[in-house]
C-alpha cells in the first residue's frame, strides 16, 4: 500500500505525501543531531582548552591515592600547573617518594603529605580526615581529586570474597571519598570556586554489569551518582564536581547515546553480525584500562593510556562535563559497546571474569585468592 503510494507520487509531478514529507524530516533531525553529536565530541576530545586550575579554582589541590597509577601521575601534572599539593597515602616511604618527584619536576611546588589508610573506618576515619583537614587548614584549596581506590585482588564470585577485602573496597571507594569531600567542600563552597574530581570507572557505567567484581562496580556506581548530584547542587555555589569515567557523550546513559548516534546503529542493525563481532572483538582487545598496578594489563597501548598520558587528559577536563571520558580511546571504546546487546556483554565479562578467577586458582593450587 505504502510503497504503491509512494511509486504513484514518485510518477506525478505531484508533491510528496504528507507521510513521506514526515519522514524526510524525523531523518534530517535525526542525521543533524547525530552530526552535532560528533562535532562536540571532535571539541572536547581534541581542541577544548584545559582550565587554568589555579586561577580560576585556587592554588592548592588535594590528591588521594597520589602514591602510584593515575593519583601519581596527576599530582605531576597538577605540580606543573603550578599548584600546590596535599598528598594523601597509606605509605610514609611512597608520601616521600611522590614528593622528591615532585620537588624535581616541579620545584615552586610546595607539598605536604598526610598518611591515612582510607581503609580504615569509625574513630580512626574520622581521626584521618580530620588530618587531611589540618593539612589543608588556611590553604586556598580549589582541587580536590578523589583518586584512591580499592578493588579485588582478582576475580571472584561474591561468596567467595572475605569480608575484610568487601569491605575495605567500599571504605576506600565509597566511605573515605565521601568523607572527604564533606571535609573540603564546606569551604570552597563558601568561598564560591573549587573543582571536586571523583574518579570512577566504567566497570559501573560502560557494561551493564561487572560479574565477580561487583562490590567494586557497586562502589563505582556510588561515585557517579554523588558526583552528578553534588554536581548540581554546588554549582550555584562555583563548586564544579566531576566524576570521571568512559563515555562518549557528558550526561548520557549508554541506551541513549545508542539513540543519539542513529546513522551508525543503523549501520549495526543492518549488518548487526559484523558489527556486533567488531564491537566485542575490540572491547576484549581493549578492556577500558589504564596501566597501572590496579589493572590486570601492563604496559601502554593504543587504547591502554600511561598514566601519565591519562592524566593530561584527565586534567584537560577538570571543570566541565558532571561526567566526562578523560581519554578519547575510551570513548570509542564506550561507543562501541553501547552497539553490543546487553546479554553479549553480560556474557563477556563472565567469560572474562571466570578464565581470571580459574586462572588465579590454578596459580594458588585450588585456593580462592581473597
Ligand atoms: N587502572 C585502571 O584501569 C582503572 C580503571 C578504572 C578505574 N580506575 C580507578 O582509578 C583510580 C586510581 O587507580 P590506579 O589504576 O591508579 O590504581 P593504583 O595504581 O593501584 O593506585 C591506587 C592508589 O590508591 C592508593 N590506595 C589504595 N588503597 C588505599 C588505602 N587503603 N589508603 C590510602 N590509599 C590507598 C594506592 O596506595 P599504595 O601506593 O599504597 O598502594 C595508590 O596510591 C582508582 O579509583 C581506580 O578505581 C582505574
Amino acid at each position: 500500500m505504502v510503497s504503491h503510494s509512494l511509486s504513484a507520487w514518485l510518477m506525478s509531478s505531484a508533491p510528496p505525501p504528507a507521510w513521506f514529507a514526515a519522514l524526510v524530516a524525523v531523518g534530517m533531525y535525526t542525521a543533524l543531531r547525530s552530526a552535532a553529536t560528533f562535532l562536540a565530541w571532535l571539541h572536547r576530545a581534541f581542541l577544548r582548552p584545559g582550565r587554568d586550575l589555579a586561577g580560576r579554582y585556587g592554588t592548592w589541590a588535594v590528591v588521594t591515592g597520589a602514591t602510584d597509577g593515575i593519583g601519581r601521575a596527576v599530582a605531576l601534572e597538577l605540580a606543573r600547573a603550578g599548584l600546590h599539593l596535599v598528598l594523601v597515602g597509606r605509605s610514609p616511604d611512597k608520601l616521600a617518594r611522590v614528593a622528591k618527584e615532585l620537588a624535581a619536576a616541579a620545584p615552586a611546588c610546595k607539598v605536604r603529605s598526610v598518611a591515612f589508610d582510607l581503609a580504615v573506618t569509625g574513630d580512626a576515619a574520622r581521626r584521618g580526615v580530620a588530618r587531611v583537614a589540618a593539612a589543608v587548614e588556611g590553604r586556598d584549596v580549589g582541587v580536590l581529586v578523589n583518586n584512591a581506590g580499592a578493588t579485588y585482588p582478582c576475580a571472584a564470585y561474591f561468596h567467595e570474597v572475605e569480608g575484610p577485602v568487601w569491605e575495605a573496597v567500599l571504605r576506600v571507594n565509597v566511605e573515605a571519598a565521601t568523607r572527604i569531600t564533606r571535609a573540603l567542600l564546606p569551604a570552597m563552597a563558601a568561598r564560591g570556586r573549587g573543582a571536586v574530581v571523583n574518579v570512577g570507572s566504567g566497570s559501573s557505567v560502560v557494561v551493564p554489569a561487572f560479574p565477580l567484581y561487583a562490590v567494586y562496580a557497586a562502589s563505582k556506581a556510588y561515585v557517579d551518582q554523588f558526583s552528578r548530584s553534588l554536581s548540581v547542587e554546588y554549582k550555584q555555589y562555583g563548586v564544579d564536581v566531576q566524576c570521571q569515567v568512559y563515555i562518549l557523550l557528558p550526561s548520557n546513559s549508554r541506551r541513549s547515546s545508542v539513540v543519539i548516534n542513529q546513522g551508525f546503529y543503523l549501520v549495526a542493525f543492518k549488518h548487526p553480525v559484523p558489527m556486533v563481532g567488531l564491537a566485542v572483538a575490540v572491547l576484549v582487545q581493549i578492556p577500558l584500562y589504564v596501566a597501572t598496578k590496579m589493572s590486570p594489563v601492563k604496559g601502554a597501548s593504543p587504547f591502554i593510556p600511561s598514566p601519565e598520558e591519562y592524566a593530561r587528559a584527565a586534567l584537560r577536563c577538570v571543570g566541565y562535563e558532571a561526567r566526562c571520558v578523560p581519554y578519547w580511546r575510551h570513548s570509542v571504546q564506550w561507543f562501541l559497546a553501547s552497539l553490543a546487546p546487553d546479554a553479549a556483554l553480560n556474557h563477556w565479562r563472565l567469560q572474562t571474569g571466570l578464565q581470571k578467577r580459574n586462572e588465579t586458582k590454578a596459580l594458588l593450587g585450588g585456593k580462592d585468592c581473597s
